[in-house]
């Protein structure tokens, strides 16, 4: 099969890129690589794909001619964003409404033209919820996100479903909660956190500690997608993609620590705004749906974790 990922140099791209070469299918990658995290890594993730069966193109989905980049195209894994749910707030919003909102409808609009796709995939969020109403979130809870960043997620989610409904085309949407494990964001807080053990620096936990999440390891994520997109499912689909922790940021830092074998230095700051205090998905529809459901537990996930770290930050130390 013929796989268009978008967002190739991210965290969850590149990954997913390199699980579908390995399983033998042909890969387009797209990622106009932005700077909102260092460049250098994003450069690395690159270049950890095997070129056999691969071709990049560096470009912004607004503006790429992407019927041509469609051909063929079996499967797309839109995966491209402007992520990050504490930045989207003033003037910066206007970038998520880009990358997030409008890419996903040139996206989709192309799609409609396509006589070659099978399934799009598109990359949802855990942050459409807010604070939910109920634990675990079910997909039919109101969403009622708590940062703009959720804001456009969602948008670009109910685009997907009405391109589906009016258009036939074949979406199925994942919300992803907290995606970690090795090569994760260097924004987000499980690599802050074992950078910070790695190289002995203070960790800044934003408010208490005591919010909780439920942490989805990479691997199960990349599982998640490929089911979506192999497997018979009604176009529109929305399924959650959770991991099953039901854990504290706390708590995370306390295994973290014992792994480490030292505890961590940590100074608590203000909360921030779009920050959700708990999440926690349901996994009986992707269960049912799929037959998906996580592997790896926190402890083993962070293991890894933190061995990637282990290898990784000599670059900036
Ligand atoms: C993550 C991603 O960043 C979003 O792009 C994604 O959409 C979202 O998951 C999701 O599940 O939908 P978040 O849960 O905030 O968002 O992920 P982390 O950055 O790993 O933060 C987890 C928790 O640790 C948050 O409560 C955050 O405030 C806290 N944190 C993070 C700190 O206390 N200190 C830090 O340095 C970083």
């Amino acid at each position: 099969m013929k796989a268009l990922v978008t967002g190739v140099a991210g965290f969850v791209g590149h990954t997913l890129a390199k699980a579908l070469l390995a399983q033998g299918h042909e890969v387009v990658g797209i990622d106009m690589v932005t700077d909102y995290y260092e460049v250098a890594i994003k450069e690395r993730n690159l270049a950890s794909i095997p070129t056999e069966r691969f071709t990049f193109h560096r470009s912004d989905l607004n503006e790429v001619d992407l019927d041509a980049l469609l051909e063929g195209v079996d499967w797309v894994f839109h995966q491209a964003g402007q992520p990050g749910v504490r930045m989207s707030w003033g003037r910066d919003f206007a970038v998520y409404i880009r990358q997030n909102i409008a890419a996903t409808q040139c996206l989709l609009e192309a799609a409609r033209r396509s006589s070659t796709l099978q399934r799009l995939v598109y990359a949802s969020s855990s942050s459409v919820y807010g604070n939910a109403e109920t634990y675990p979130t079910r997909e039919t809870d109101r969403p009622q996100p708590v940062s703009p960043y959720g804001v456009t997620k969602l948008a670009a989610e109910h685009l997907c479903s009405l391109y589906a409904s009016n258009f036939g085309v074949p979406t199925v949407s994942l919300r992803y909660f907290t995606v970690y494990g090795p090569g994760q964001r260097t924004d987000m807080a499980f690599t802050r956190f074992v950078r910070a053990a790695v190289l002995d620096e203070v960790i800044s936990i934003f408010g208490t500690g005591e919010q909780i999440r439920d942490f989805t390891f990479i691997d199960d994520i990349v599982r998640a997608n490929i089911a979506a997109a192999t497997q018979p499912v009604a176009s529109g689909s929305v399924f959650n993609v959770a991991g099953g922790t039901n854990i504290s940021v706390n708590e995370t830092l306390e295994i973290l620590g014992s792994l480490a074998g030292h505890p961590l230095k940590v100074d608590y700051t203000d909360r921030v705004a779009g920050d959700v205090f708990r999440t926690g998905g349901s996994v009986e529809a992707i269960g049912e749906a799929l037959g998906w459901r996580a592997e790896v537990d926190i402890h083993e996930g962070l293991t890894r974790h933190l061995a990637w770290g282990e290898r990784t930050f000599g670059w900036s130390s």
